[in-house]
């Protein structure tokens, strides 16, 4: 399989939890996002890796019935779950398209935006300088990034969970391109080094109180489940095991995370 083939098979198996994650870590971060770039009435939107809609649809509500919102990304499931808001929201100013962020070439969007979406992307920096691309004269870029905490603790005791059922622990790319927006400091110079200019950064702090169904949705409903794809039910349920009992040993009873909402504008 393609780099983007798992990760659209990581996100089409995780689609149930990941919906239940929506109102506890998507849509507060989605919608801090949409208020942060704010779209005005009338705008077209396009929004990049769009999941479920957590920023999509907020940016349907800001754009209006003159406006339009497109969502696109590579997890069939999830856009089910994103058209399946819109109609109960009664939105119809928003299209959810199954298609590669890296061909998307519609032009002339007001704002292009992507909610921890860039860093899958093969050549974050030439692909996001391309959705740049994207946005009319003096539009607008909005790239929220996880700050460096990520989902703390949840990743590290995911990654002792596993060496603690007796397997090897997963390796994770030195240079993964998530590091190097996970800042406020890096984040804004990375935009800017885009070509865009008028950088403005916001950290958007926010925590989830855990119990251990939600702990370890944090797992299944995020990217971390592709640490588990190589592992057979059983093994699965032998990590589950470990890692609730590691969260009650190190007593991780919220998350405290700070997204960072980056913007910046074309020429
Ligand atoms: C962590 S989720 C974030 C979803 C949404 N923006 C949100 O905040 O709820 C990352 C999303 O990126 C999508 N994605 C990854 N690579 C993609 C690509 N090349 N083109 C379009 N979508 C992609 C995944 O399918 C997944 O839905």
């Amino acid at each position: 399989m393609t780099a983007s083939a798992d990760i659209a098979a990581t996100f089409d198996a995780a689609h149930q939890e990941f919906d239940q994650l929506a109102p506890l870590l998507w849509d507060p971060i989605g919608a801090a996002t949409v208020r942060a770039v704010a779209p005005r009435p009338g705008d077209r939107v396009l929004d990049v890796c769009c999941g479920a809609g957590s920023s999509a649809l907020p940016a349907a509500v800001a754009v209006g019935a003159a406006g339009h919102v497109d969502g696109v990304d590579i997890s069939a499931r999830l856009l089910d779950s994103a058209r399946a808001a819109a109609q109960s929201r009664g939105l119809d100013n928003v299209e959810f398209v199954l298609a590669d962020a890296t061909a998307w070439d519609v032009t002339g969007y007001d704002v292009v935006q992507s909610v921890f979406g860039v860093f899958f992307l093969p050549d974050m920096d030439s692909a996001t300088a391309r959705l740049a691309g994207l946005l009319r004269p003096g539009g607008r870029l909005a790239v929220t990034t996880w700050g460096p905490e990520v989902i703390a603790p949840v990743p590290q005791l995911l990654v002792d969970a596993i060496v603690a059922a007796g397997e090897p622990a997963p390796k994770r790319d030195p240079r993964h391109p998530a590091d190097r927006i996970d800042t406020a400091d890096k984040l804004g110079g990375w935009l800017a080094g885009l070509g865009l200019r008028d950088v403005t950064v916001t950290p958007f702090p926010h925590r989830v109180p855990l119990d251990d169904d939600t702990a370890w949705l944090l797992v299944v409903g995020t990217g971390l489940r592709g640490m588990l794809a190589r592992f057979d039910d059983d093994t699965v349920a032998a990590v589950r095991r470990r890692f609730t009992e590691l969260r009650a040993e190190r007593g991780a009873d919220v998350i405290e995370t700070t997204p960072l909402i980056g913007i910046g504008h074309t020429e």
